[in-house]
Protein backbone atom coordinates (compact mmCIF):
# COMPACT_ATOMS: atom_id res chain seq x y z
CA UNK A 1 0.00 0.00 0.00
CA UNK A 2 1.94 3.27 -1.06
CA UNK A 3 1.76 6.32 1.31
CA UNK A 4 -0.82 7.72 -0.40
CA UNK A 5 -3.57 4.79 -0.71
CA UNK A 6 -3.32 4.73 2.90
CA UNK A 7 -3.74 8.26 3.93
CA UNK A 8 -6.72 7.80 1.36
CA UNK A 9 -8.40 5.35 3.36
CA UNK A 10 -8.29 7.50 6.38
CA UNK A 11 -10.22 9.76 4.58
CA UNK A 12 -12.83 7.77 3.96
CA UNK A 13 -13.00 6.38 7.53
CA UNK A 14 -13.08 10.11 8.62
CA UNK A 15 -15.20 11.15 6.34
CA UNK A 16 -17.62 8.40 7.73
CA UNK A 17 -17.83 9.95 11.06
CA UNK A 18 -17.74 13.23 9.85
CA UNK A 19 -21.39 12.24 8.01
CA UNK A 20 -22.46 11.76 11.06
CA UNK A 21 -21.36 14.27 13.13
CA UNK A 22 -23.60 16.33 10.33
CA UNK A 23 -26.75 14.24 11.10
CA UNK A 24 -25.92 15.32 14.60
CA UNK A 25 -26.24 18.98 13.88
CA UNK A 26 -29.46 18.00 11.47
CA UNK A 27 -30.90 16.48 14.66
CA UNK A 28 -29.74 19.47 16.64
CA UNK A 29 -31.26 22.11 14.18
CA UNK A 30 -34.73 19.84 14.59
CA UNK A 31 -34.76 20.86 17.78
CA UNK A 32 -33.60 16.82 18.67
CA UNK A 33 -31.21 15.78 21.32
CA UNK A 34 -28.52 13.69 20.25
CA UNK A 35 -26.40 12.01 22.16
CA UNK A 36 -23.95 13.91 23.26
CA UNK A 37 -21.54 11.50 25.23
CA UNK A 38 -21.38 9.87 22.06
CA UNK A 39 -20.70 12.92 20.08
CA UNK A 40 -18.04 13.50 22.22
CA UNK A 41 -16.59 10.03 22.00
CA UNK A 42 -16.21 11.22 17.82
CA UNK A 43 -14.95 14.28 18.02
CA UNK A 44 -12.50 12.86 20.23
CA UNK A 45 -11.31 10.15 18.22
CA UNK A 46 -11.29 12.44 15.27
CA UNK A 47 -9.57 15.16 16.72
CA UNK A 48 -7.01 12.50 18.46
CA UNK A 49 -6.68 10.44 14.87
CA UNK A 50 -6.23 13.75 12.59
CA UNK A 51 -4.38 16.23 14.70
CA UNK A 52 -2.02 13.45 16.55
CA UNK A 53 -1.26 10.52 13.84
CA UNK A 54 -2.91 10.96 10.17
CA UNK A 55 -1.49 14.90 10.10
CA UNK A 56 1.53 14.57 11.34
CA UNK A 57 2.45 11.59 8.91
CA UNK A 58 1.44 14.28 6.20
CA UNK A 59 3.42 16.53 7.34
CA UNK A 60 6.21 14.73 7.17
CA UNK A 61 5.30 13.55 3.43
CA UNK A 62 4.95 17.13 3.07
CA UNK A 63 7.74 17.90 3.90
CA UNK A 64 10.37 15.50 1.92
CA UNK A 65 7.74 16.79 -1.11
CA UNK A 66 8.76 20.62 -1.01
CA UNK A 67 10.70 22.40 -3.39
CA UNK A 68 9.96 20.30 -6.80
CA UNK A 69 7.43 23.12 -8.06
CA UNK A 70 5.81 26.15 -7.18
CA UNK A 71 2.74 24.99 -7.53
CA UNK A 72 2.83 21.89 -5.31
CA UNK A 73 4.36 23.80 -2.48
CA UNK A 74 1.76 26.35 -2.29
CA UNK A 75 -0.96 23.53 -2.37
CA UNK A 76 1.28 21.52 0.46
CA UNK A 77 1.91 24.98 2.34
CA UNK A 78 -1.92 25.58 2.38
CA UNK A 79 -2.46 21.94 3.66
CA UNK A 80 -0.06 22.62 6.82
CA UNK A 81 -1.73 25.58 7.52
CA UNK A 82 -4.88 24.26 7.69
CA UNK A 83 -3.83 21.68 9.71
CA UNK A 84 -3.04 24.05 12.35
CA UNK A 85 -6.31 25.71 11.85
CA UNK A 86 -8.08 22.21 11.96
CA UNK A 87 -6.38 21.40 15.73
CA UNK A 88 -7.64 24.45 16.89
CA UNK A 89 -11.23 24.36 16.13
CA UNK A 90 -11.07 20.94 17.19
CA UNK A 91 -9.83 21.89 20.80
CA UNK A 92 -12.52 24.78 20.92
CA UNK A 93 -15.21 21.67 19.79
CA UNK A 94 -14.09 19.19 22.21
CA UNK A 95 -14.37 21.85 25.36
CA UNK A 96 -17.70 22.93 23.94
CA UNK A 97 -18.56 19.22 24.24
CA UNK A 98 -17.14 18.97 27.79
CA UNK A 99 -18.91 22.12 28.73
CA UNK A 100 -22.53 20.98 27.61
CA UNK A 101 -21.67 17.26 29.51
CA UNK A 102 -20.79 19.01 32.48
CA UNK A 103 -24.39 20.96 32.40
CA UNK A 104 -22.71 24.18 31.46
CA UNK A 105 -25.18 26.32 29.55
CA UNK A 106 -24.43 26.78 26.18
CA UNK A 107 -27.72 27.59 23.62
CA UNK A 108 -28.33 24.60 21.32
CA UNK A 109 -27.92 26.80 17.89
CA UNK A 110 -24.77 27.85 18.71
CA UNK A 111 -23.86 24.25 19.64
CA UNK A 112 -24.87 22.77 16.14
CA UNK A 113 -23.36 26.25 14.56
CA UNK A 114 -19.99 25.18 15.95
CA UNK A 115 -20.23 21.62 15.21
CA UNK A 116 -21.07 22.36 11.86
CA UNK A 117 -18.23 24.99 11.15
CA UNK A 118 -16.09 22.05 12.81
CA UNK A 119 -17.55 19.13 10.26
CA UNK A 120 -17.20 21.93 7.55
CA UNK A 121 -14.03 22.67 8.14
CA UNK A 122 -12.47 18.66 8.00
CA UNK A 123 -14.51 17.91 4.71
CA UNK A 124 -13.13 21.19 3.13
CA UNK A 125 -9.60 19.52 3.86
CA UNK A 126 -10.28 15.98 2.75
CA UNK A 127 -11.70 17.23 -0.49
CA UNK A 128 -8.83 19.43 -0.96
CA UNK A 129 -6.36 16.99 -0.16
CA UNK A 130 -8.09 14.61 -2.49
CA UNK A 131 -9.27 16.51 -4.88
CA UNK A 132 -5.91 18.99 -5.39
CA UNK A 133 -3.13 17.79 -3.85
CA UNK A 134 -3.10 14.16 -3.98
CA UNK A 135 -3.87 14.29 -8.01
CA UNK A 136 -0.88 16.79 -8.19
CA UNK A 137 1.46 14.26 -6.38
CA UNK A 138 0.85 11.65 -8.19
CA UNK A 139 1.48 13.31 -11.60
CA UNK A 140 4.62 15.19 -10.16
CA UNK A 141 5.95 12.24 -8.31
CA UNK A 142 6.54 8.76 -9.55
CA UNK A 143 5.52 5.54 -7.74
CA UNK A 144 8.63 4.38 -6.98
CA UNK A 145 10.09 7.12 -5.13
CA UNK A 146 6.51 7.36 -2.78
CA UNK A 147 7.08 3.72 -2.25
CA UNK A 148 10.68 4.70 -1.12
CA UNK A 149 8.45 7.49 1.09
CA UNK A 150 6.37 5.06 2.38
CA UNK A 151 9.48 2.88 3.49
CA UNK A 152 10.76 6.17 5.14
CA UNK A 153 8.17 7.61 7.14
CA UNK A 154 7.46 5.32 10.14
CA UNK A 155 8.96 6.49 12.96
CA UNK A 156 9.20 3.42 15.37
CA UNK A 157 10.73 5.37 17.91
CA UNK A 158 7.52 7.67 18.36
CA UNK A 159 4.96 5.45 20.09
CA UNK A 160 2.22 7.65 18.20
CA UNK A 161 3.39 6.63 14.79
CA UNK A 162 4.07 2.66 15.93
CA UNK A 163 1.80 -0.03 14.08
CA UNK A 164 0.50 -1.12 17.29
CA UNK A 165 -0.85 2.44 17.70
CA UNK A 166 -2.84 2.29 14.35
CA UNK A 167 -4.29 -0.82 15.06
CA UNK A 168 -5.55 0.37 18.02
CA UNK A 169 -6.65 3.43 16.29
CA UNK A 170 -8.84 0.41 13.87
CA UNK A 171 -10.40 -1.17 16.69
CA UNK A 172 -11.64 2.20 17.96
CA UNK A 173 -12.97 3.33 14.85
CA UNK A 174 -14.64 0.03 14.16
CA UNK A 175 -16.16 0.25 17.99
CA UNK A 176 -17.63 3.76 17.28
CA UNK A 177 -18.95 2.92 13.79
CA UNK A 178 -20.50 0.22 15.34
CA UNK A 179 -22.13 2.20 18.38
CA UNK A 180 -23.56 5.02 15.90
CA UNK A 181 -25.05 2.38 13.51
CA UNK A 182 -26.93 1.84 16.66
CA UNK A 183 -27.97 4.63 18.05
FE1 LIG B 1 -4.33 16.89 5.87
FE1 LIG C 1 -5.46 14.17 5.13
Amino acid sequence: MTILTELHQDHVNLNKLLLMLQQQVDKLRKGEQPSFSLMGDVVEYIASYADGFHHPREDKLYEALAQRSHGLDEKLQACREEHDALKIASTHLSDAIDGVLHDAVMPMAEFADLLEEFVTLQVRHLNYEEGELFPLIAAQVSDEELAVLSQQLPMPSDPLFSEKRAHEYNDLYRELIEELNRS
